[in-house]
């Protein structure tokens, strides 16, 4: 199309500019992890997103409710585990909690990369400079310099815009495996995916060359039989019961997953449609509210803006079926606990492995359902049918283990009922495993008072480079 001279050269210098333009939005397309940097540029989003700081409660699970120790003898979540809050306390948590132990340094154990994955947009910023392999390379403690800004714009948007993004390959690449590709979706569809990148079953892949990697365990598809049955094809077990010694699986949080098979998921109504209203500030324009929390907080935007039930009404509806869940979560939980207990009895008196074998199938599938349904915090509200159904399903598994195991006790001559010790709270039941809780707790603070400061420290000097 450029014919004469002058054309050619403007047609020249054009590509010159354009490739300048090009190289620069490919340096500045790089992720900004900090929140700070858009505390003007919108006010509203952020001032709402830094609210979820008022969300600072930390309600110790353990002390609630100790089978949940037992239940997870010989893994990190028997020694501490809280309650969700608020986004911005993520990383404060991941290095508070004792399941994170003290790495004292870059190379200390016990956790890997991979358990700051879902706590910061540092992690895609990382991946963009070492790539997916060498993020995930090495122990958590070689993160904790590079890990610091919680949870924020940069983990759903694309750089300094309000456009959603999915950040994590990972997550990328397991919607593609359920035929759901983030670019193809609709806007709804991505108000819940955004959420999906951490809400969302997972685990840490032990194959070489992907050894520590995050996977989505959907290859088979989305539901907890789908999911049990990917586990057991690759004869996966995220650790050995301390009691039982069965294979076990824990569940993470597979809240986008349960959220798809209540009512509300298969209407599309998305995470944001009851976490992130939109709502109208002070000079009357529409924005999302960022304060991503417990809905009821804005019941006329969230709720309301479907329902006609007054909120009364509708968060009655909401407890009836906290509760209803939470029974039969704790029917479940007896059923395990009675089931690891009787069969680490088994064990002692001289049961064998074949014996054993289908006892503890069953109760690997038992908990790991019991652990689907609760780990998928805000089930009862999201579906409460699907938890009450896969609650069912575990206590049914239960019973299948205790009923062989009384065969095989009274085979070994124990004809009575198992004691069960005293696990009344959760020192009780963490001292009858054996746990050195004053050990752990003066390594945790030592390292948060000799290692973090300096991680923090670090950070601080490389964040005043960008
Ligand atoms: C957990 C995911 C998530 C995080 C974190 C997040 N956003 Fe958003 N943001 C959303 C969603 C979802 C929407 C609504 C998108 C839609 O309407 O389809 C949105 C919308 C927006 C919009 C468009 C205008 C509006 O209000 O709807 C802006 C601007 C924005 N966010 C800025 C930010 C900033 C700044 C931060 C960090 C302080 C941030 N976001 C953090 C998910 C997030
Ligand atoms: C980058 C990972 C990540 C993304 C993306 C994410 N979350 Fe979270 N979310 C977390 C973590 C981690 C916590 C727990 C934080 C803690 O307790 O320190 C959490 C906590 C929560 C809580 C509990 C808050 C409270 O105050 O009790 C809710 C509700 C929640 N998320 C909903 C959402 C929704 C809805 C979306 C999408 C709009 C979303 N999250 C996106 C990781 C994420
Ligand atoms: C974007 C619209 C929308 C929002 C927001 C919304 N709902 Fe719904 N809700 C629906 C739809 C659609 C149905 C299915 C109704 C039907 O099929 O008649 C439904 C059904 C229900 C039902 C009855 C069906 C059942 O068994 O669960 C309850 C209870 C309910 N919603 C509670 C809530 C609560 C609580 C909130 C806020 C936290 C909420 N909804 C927010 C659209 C919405
Ligand atoms: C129909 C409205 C609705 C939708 C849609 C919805 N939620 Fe919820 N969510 C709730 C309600 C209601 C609660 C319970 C609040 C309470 O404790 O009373 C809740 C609780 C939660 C919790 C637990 C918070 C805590 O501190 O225990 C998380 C996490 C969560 N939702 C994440 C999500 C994610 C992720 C999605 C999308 C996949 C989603 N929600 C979709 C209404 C909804």
């Amino acid at each position: 199309m450029m014919r004469t001279a002058t054309g050619k050269t403007f047609a020249l210098s054009a590509l010159i500019a354009a490739s300048f333009m090009a190289a620069g939005a490919m340096a500045s397309d790089k992720t900004e992890p900090r929140n700070e940097v858009y505390k003007d540029r919108f006010k509203d989003q952020y001032a709402t997103w830094h609210d979820t700081s008022e969300s600072k409660e930390v309600v110790d699970a353990l002390a609630e409710d100790p089978n949940l120790v037992i239940l997870w003898a010989g893994y990190g979540f028997a020694k501490d585990y809280n309650k969700a809050r608020g986004h911005i306390y993520a990383v404060t948590d991941v290095r508070n909690t004792l399941r994170t132990g003290a790495p004292m340094t870059d190379t200390d154990g016990p956790m890997p990369m991979a358990c700051w994955s879902c706590k910061s947009p540092d992690v895609p910023r990382l991946m963009e400079d070492k790539g997916e392999a060498g993020y995930f390379a090495g122990k958590l403690g070689s993160g904790g310099a590079e890990v610091v800004n919680s949870i924020g714009c940069s983990d759903c948007h694309v750089k300094g815009s309000p456009k959603l993004r999915i950040s994590r390959p990972f997550a990328e690449r397991a919607l593609e495996a359920i035929d759901m590709p983030f670019d193809k979706a609709s806007r709804k569809d991505k108000q819940s995916m955004v959420c999906a990148q951490c809400h969302v079953e997972y685990y840490f892949e032990k194959g070489e060359g992907r050894k520590g990697w995050v996977k989505f365990p959907w290859d088979k598809g989305v539901t907890v039989e789908d999911m049990e049955a990917y586990y057991d094809a690759l004869d996966f077990a995220d650790w050995t019961h301390a009691l039982s010694k069965a294979p076990m699986l824990k569940a993470q949080h597979p809240g986008y997953e349960t959220w798809m098979q209540g009512v509300h998921g298969k209407n599309n109504v998305s995470c944001t449609d009851c976490h992130m209203p939109r709502v109208t500030n002070e000079k009357g324009r529409k924005f999302t509210d960022h304060k991503v929390g417990n809905p009821f907080d804005r019941f006329d935007e969230t709720c309301g803006s479907c329902h006609t039930q007054d909120k009364e009404f509708i968060m009655d509806i909401t407890k009836e079926r906290q509760k209803k869940v939470k029974s039969l979560q704790l029917t479940a939980e007896q059923q395990l606990v009675k089931a690891h207990f009787e069969a680490a009895k088994a064990w002692e008196v001289g049961a064998t492995e074949a014996e054993m074998a289908p006892i503890l199938k069953d109760i690997r599938h038992a908990q790991w359902r019991w652990d689907y349904a609760i780990a998928s915090h805000g089930v009862a509200a999201h579906a409460p049918e699907e938890a009450l159904r896969i609650l069912g399903t575990s206590v049914d598994k239960s019973a299948d283990a205790r009923v062989k195991l009384a065969h095989v006790l009274a085979k070994h001559g124990v004809t009575g009922p198992v004691a069960v010790p005293d696990i009344s709270t959760k020192a009780k039941a963490q001292e009858v495993l054996g746990m050195d809780m004053d050990k752990m707790n003066a390594d945790k603070q030592k390292f948060l008072k000799e290692i973090t400061p300096k991680w923090d420290e670090e950070a601080k000097k490389r964040e005043a480079t960008y």
